[in-house]
């Protein structure tokens, strides 16, 4: 009887165990849904215009005049035009493997180029990746040329990697609390080399529909410069005292030669003789020993 009882007992508390976690798996979905759909609809923009208006970095100029100037010069301010003001990506949309057939629209993840050269697509939905392939299509210059790696991808959506950043704080070397509109927050990435190898590669993006390869810069620094005992970062050679020019600029050449004549010296030595095999038969013979000493701390050309 006691044994019985005791055993109807534990059978109901069962039951009630069991609907508990039911109930509480309920309530945790239904939190995550509602989390979810507050992340999304707080998180992704719908409008090309709005997402350039969320990055937009122009209100920086007044202050950082010097830096901005620098900035405007350099390839992260036209990330998505080539060499002579060109669209690059239109050859890739209309043929080969990243081409948009007829009726297909262009989303973040048949895209893969925007992992680097137009990051802060991730904020928005694929109504966006649809408008930049229209604009694209088009040759609508005046469109892509707004598209860039502003001050604000740098100082805050790349600045920290774990977790997301906070949105309302510009990544800086220090913490300015009474920083104008937005307070800078210290991150140590900025100083790190890891810092420009989320963008500059290590290998193939496998992680894509179609999986591409483009710079893979990175891989050279860690794989190759470090090892053989480098020991300088990204930053220390391309940003000396806080430039943002960051050459090298390939639509200026001459300084373009400048640089790359300065960063690998050629060394040429020549020995020319006359070789004769047989009587009458005199052959002019030259050596040359050429040695070409790289300073960068990585492979050049890249990509
Ligand atoms: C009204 C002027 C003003 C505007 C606008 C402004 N800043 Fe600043 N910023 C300053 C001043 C002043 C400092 C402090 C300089 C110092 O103490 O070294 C500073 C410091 C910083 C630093 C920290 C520098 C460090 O040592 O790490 C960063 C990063 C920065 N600003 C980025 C930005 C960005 C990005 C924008 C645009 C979104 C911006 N600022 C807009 C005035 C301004
Ligand atoms: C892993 C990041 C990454 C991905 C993904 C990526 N790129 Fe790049 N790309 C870069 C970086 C960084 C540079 C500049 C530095 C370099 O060339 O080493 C660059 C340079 C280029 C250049 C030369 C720049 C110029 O001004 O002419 C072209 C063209 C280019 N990428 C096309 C593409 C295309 C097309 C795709 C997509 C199929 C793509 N990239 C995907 C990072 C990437
Ligand atoms: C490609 C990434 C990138 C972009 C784009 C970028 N920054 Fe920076 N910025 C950095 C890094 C990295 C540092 C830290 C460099 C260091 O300390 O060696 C830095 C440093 C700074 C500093 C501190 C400079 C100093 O002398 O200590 C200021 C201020 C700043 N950035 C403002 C801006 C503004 C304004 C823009 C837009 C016009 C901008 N940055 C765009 C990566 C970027
Ligand atoms: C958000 C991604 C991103 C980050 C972060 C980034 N870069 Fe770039 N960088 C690019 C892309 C994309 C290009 C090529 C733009 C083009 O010309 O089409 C580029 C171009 C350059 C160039 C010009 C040479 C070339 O091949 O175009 C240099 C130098 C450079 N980056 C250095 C750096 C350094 C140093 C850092 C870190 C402080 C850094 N970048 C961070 C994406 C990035
Ligand atoms: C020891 C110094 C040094 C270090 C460290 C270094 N670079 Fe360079 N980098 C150079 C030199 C020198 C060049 C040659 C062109 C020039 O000076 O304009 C160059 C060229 C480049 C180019 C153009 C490549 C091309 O195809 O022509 C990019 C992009 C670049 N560096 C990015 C980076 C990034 C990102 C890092 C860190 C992962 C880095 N560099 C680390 C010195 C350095």
């Amino acid at each position: 009887m006691n044994k019985k009882y005791r055993l109807q007992n534990i059978v109901k508390s069962r039951r009630v165990t069991v609907i508990l976690i039911l109930l509480g798996m309920t309530l945790v979905l239904f939190l995550d849904n509602t989390a979810l759909a507050k992340g999304k609809s707080e998180a992704l923009v719908n409008s090309l215009a709005e997402l350039v208006k969320m990055f937009d970095s122009s209100s920086c100029k007044e202050c950082h005049e010097k830096i901005y100037e620098q900035w405007e010069k350099s390839h992260h301010a036209r990330p998505l035009m080539g060499l002579n003001d060109q669209i690059f990506i239109t050859g890739y949309l209309k043929r080969g493997p990243l081409a948009i057939k007829p009726g297909e629209r262009a989303t973040r993840e048949n895209f893969p180029c925007f992992k680097c050269h137009f990051p802060q697509i991730k904020y928005a939905t694929d109504l966006v990746s649809a408008e930049i392939a229209d604009a694209v299509l088009k040759d609508d210059k005046e469109t892509i040329r707004k598209l860039n790696i502003s001050c604000l991808v740098c100082h805050n959506e790349k600045a920290v990697v774990h977790g997301r950043p906070d949105k309302n704080v510009i990544y800086g070397n220090k913490d300015i609390d009474d920083h104008p509109k937005t307070p800078v927050k210290k991150s140590p990435l900025l100083k790190n080399s890891l810092m420009c190898g989320q963008c500059h590669g290590l290998g193939p993006n496998l992680e894509f529909e179609t999986p591409v390869q483009c710079a893979t810069l990175y891989g050279s620094y860690l794989h190759a410069y470090i090892p053989s005992g480098g020991t300088e970062t990204c930053q220390q050679c391309h940003m000396k005292d806080g430039d943002h020019y960051m050459p090298p600029n390939f639509n200026n050449r001459a300084e373009l030669s400048e640089r790359l004549k300065d960063a690998l010296p050629m060394q040429v030595r020549t020995l020319a003789y006359s070789f004769q095999p047989k009587e009458g038969d005199v052959r002019p013979i030259v050596v040359v020993n050429t040695k070409i000493t790289s300073k960068a701390g990585h492979r050049i050309p890249d990509g």
